[in-house]
């Protein structure tokens, strides 16, 4: 005897049901992923600027789950009472199919779009009044970071103070970048011969990885930086010890590892605040022994990961342009030593 013919509805649900399975706890693990709290996850704002798109999304998701659910529920309900409903078929389906097809999708669409214009001129409109204000400066495979009013110069890490506008002047010294910070703000893309805008107001302190988000070569991926919210009377500090000359070596070995900085072609490409290094070609390094990494994100700031840098920076972040430096291993400590005294 034949087996009783299976529903339309249950073969189709067979034939989804098992791939579905297999992409449940991916999908479900990638999900989490994006929301845990170390993650810079556009849906865990940091600030206003996030918030409004974070916002925009839940609106068009939720949307979007009525819509799928709505739809879904129709399907279901032709596969199952096909039969039945072709038999028992009354009246003009017309006017139901332009509602639902059509009215209804279009008052949807216009209704999300007018919300998403109203959320882009929010976003838009920069400060009025500005806090500070920050030059980010663009480079293969960087970020140079000054402060209008201060002498002083760093590189890949952004201090705010928490709870205040920021406006941030956007330049690239060659080709294109783009600026994203996914906790704080959308994405601004950087354009040459052009000066942009945006601004960051981080309303709870804390650290935000921002990345490059535009391609813009080998080293792309390695073009992160962070921004770094902290209390006021912290940020002052910071911004003073900005501007003021790099500490003065210390210890002996700190000393021997300035005269090698000095002498070596380190200088010529590397500015130290206060010392004859006025290089301009790579990061200024007067805080270097204190920023989060080493290559804008290629690896931890530490003084094994800095004496292969110094070594050979093209092993970790081939491309980018610092040439290997033939430092005598002897003395290869003191620069380390002095290097990391900058802070
Ligand atoms: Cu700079 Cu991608």
């Amino acid at each position: 005897m034949d087996p009783v013919p299976a529903s339309p509805a249950r073969r189709i649900f067979a034939r989804v049901g098992r791939p579905l399975r297999g992409t449940a706890l991916p999908v479900v693990l990638l999900a989490l992923a994006a929301c845990s709290p170390h993650s810079p996850s556009a849906l865990d704002p940091g600030g206003a600027g996030a918030s409004r798109v974070a916002g925009l999304w839940w609106l068009m998701f939720w949307i979007s789950v009525v819509v799928f659910v709505e739809v879904m529920a129709f399907l279901t309900w032709a596969l199952v009472f096909r039969r039945r409903a072709r038999s028992a078929r009354r009246g003009d389906p017309t006017r139901f199919v332009v509602v639902a097809g059509a009215v209804l999708p279009a008052f949807v669409l216009v209704a999300v779009y007018g919300v998403g214009l109203r959320d882009l001129a929010a976003l838009g409109h920069g400060p009025d009044k500005a806090a500070v204000t920050v030059d980010a400066i663009g480079h293969k495979w960087w970020w140079e970071v000054r402060y209008a009013g201060s002498p002083g110069a760093t590189a890949n890490e952004i201090h705010i103070p928490v709870g205040e506008k920021v406006r941030i002047r956007l330049r690239t010294a060659d080709v294109l970048h783009s600026f994203w910070v996914p906790q704080l703000m959308p994405k601004t893309d950087l354009i040459a011969g052009e000066l942009r805008e945006t601004w960051l107001r981080a309303d709870r302190r804390g650290e935000y990885r921002g990345q490059c988000a535009e391609y813009c070569g080998l080293q792309h991926a390695h073009m992160a930086f962070l921004v770094v919210a902290q209390p006021r009377a912290d940020f002052d500090a910071w911004y003073a010890r900005l501007g003021a000359a790099a500490p003065a070596p210390q210890t002996d070995d700190q000393r021997r590892g300035q005269e090698a900085f000095l002498q070596a072609a380190c200088s010529s490409c590397h500015t130290v605040r206060g010392t004859p290094a006025t290089g301009l070609v790579g990061p200024d390094l007067s805080d270097v022994g204190a920023r989060w990494s080493l290559g804008a994100g290629a690896l931890p700031n530490d003084g094994g990961h800095l004496g292969g840098w110094i070594a050979n920076s093209q092993t970790s972040k081939p491309g980018n342009a610092m040439p290997p430096q033939p430092v005598p291993a002897d003395r290869l400590p003191d620069l380390i030593a002095y290097l990391r005294s900058l802070r």
